[in-house]
């Protein structure tokens, strides 16, 4: 693991848009994986800025997004669909044909499940996926557990997740969907690069945790020790400064 340490959320966030310009210079026609949450806000703003400054393209991009709620249709506001139209795809030349998150709307789990995992072997290997961490050390939606997940699941959202996430629900930890659907971890560790985004004082015992402890299920961001290639973009509050 690199791990780069920024004063503020603001310098963060462009170095980590620097990091994702690079990869699409690099590869025009890269696979990313991306992330919702209030981390990455700042970043997709950056790329914003770029795409608009002609400096980079994303016509020939494909994204698959780590998580989307069960039961949240595409265009309900708290949707992981919409916060990625709202946040980067209705703002850069992406086509939206090459965009894909699980379909929150499906009734059948397994289905879901097993698309999502045909659509990523199809277009993927991964190039760079994206990543923050929850306060229990989840990553996408998958929780503390026995055991790390291999693929697309659909996952109960641990309490701590619905009270972190009852601020997009009018602070009502009831009105936050208790189920989604995640990329699995196996996924996610087969991405060719990594980029974990952190900040805030309340992640830091986490971020340790995850970068120093052992690997273990019960924080599932520990198994990035064993991936070959993460870079961490954290600011100083993230890491106890
Ligand atoms: P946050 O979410 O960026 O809103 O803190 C991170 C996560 O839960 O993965």
């Amino acid at each position: 693991m690199r791990i780069q340490s920024y004063a503020t959320y603001e310098e963060m966030s462009k170095a980590a848009a620097r990091y994702m310009a690079a990869q699409l210079l690099l590869k025009p026609d890269s696979v990313i994986g991306l992330a919702t949450g209030s981390t990455p806000i700042g970043m997709y703003k950056e790329l914003i800025k770029m795409n608009e400054a002609g400096e980079i393209d994303f016509s020939d991009v494909v994204t698959v997004n780590l998580d989307e709620y069960k039961g949240l249709s595409a265009d309900h506001p708290q949707s992981y669909r919409y916060f990625m139209n709202e946040n980067l795809f209705d703002h850069v030349n992406v086509f939206a044909d090459n965009t894909y998150l699980p379909d929150g709307e499906q009734v059948d789990d397994a289905k879901v499940c097993k698309d999502y995992d045909d659509i990523i072997e199809t277009v993927g290997p991964i190039d760079v996926q994206l990543l923050g961490i929850g306060h229990n050390g989840h990553i996408g939606f998958n929780e503390p557990a026995d055991a790390f997940t291999t693929g697309t699941q659909c996952i109960t959202l641990d309490e701590r997740t619905l009270q972190a996430n009852a601020r997009f629900f009018d602070g009502d930890m009831t009105k936050v969907p208790t189920k989604a659907f995640t990329m699995g971890i196996g996924t996610i560790m087969k991405a060719k690069k990594i980029l974990l985004v952190v900040t805030g004082k309340e992640k830091t015992e986490i971020l340790d945790k995850a970068m120093n402890g052992p690997v273990n299920p019960a924080v599932p961001a520990s198994i990035l020790q064993l991936h070959p290639d993460v870079m961490v973009i954290v600011d100083d509050a993230a890491l106890g400064k």
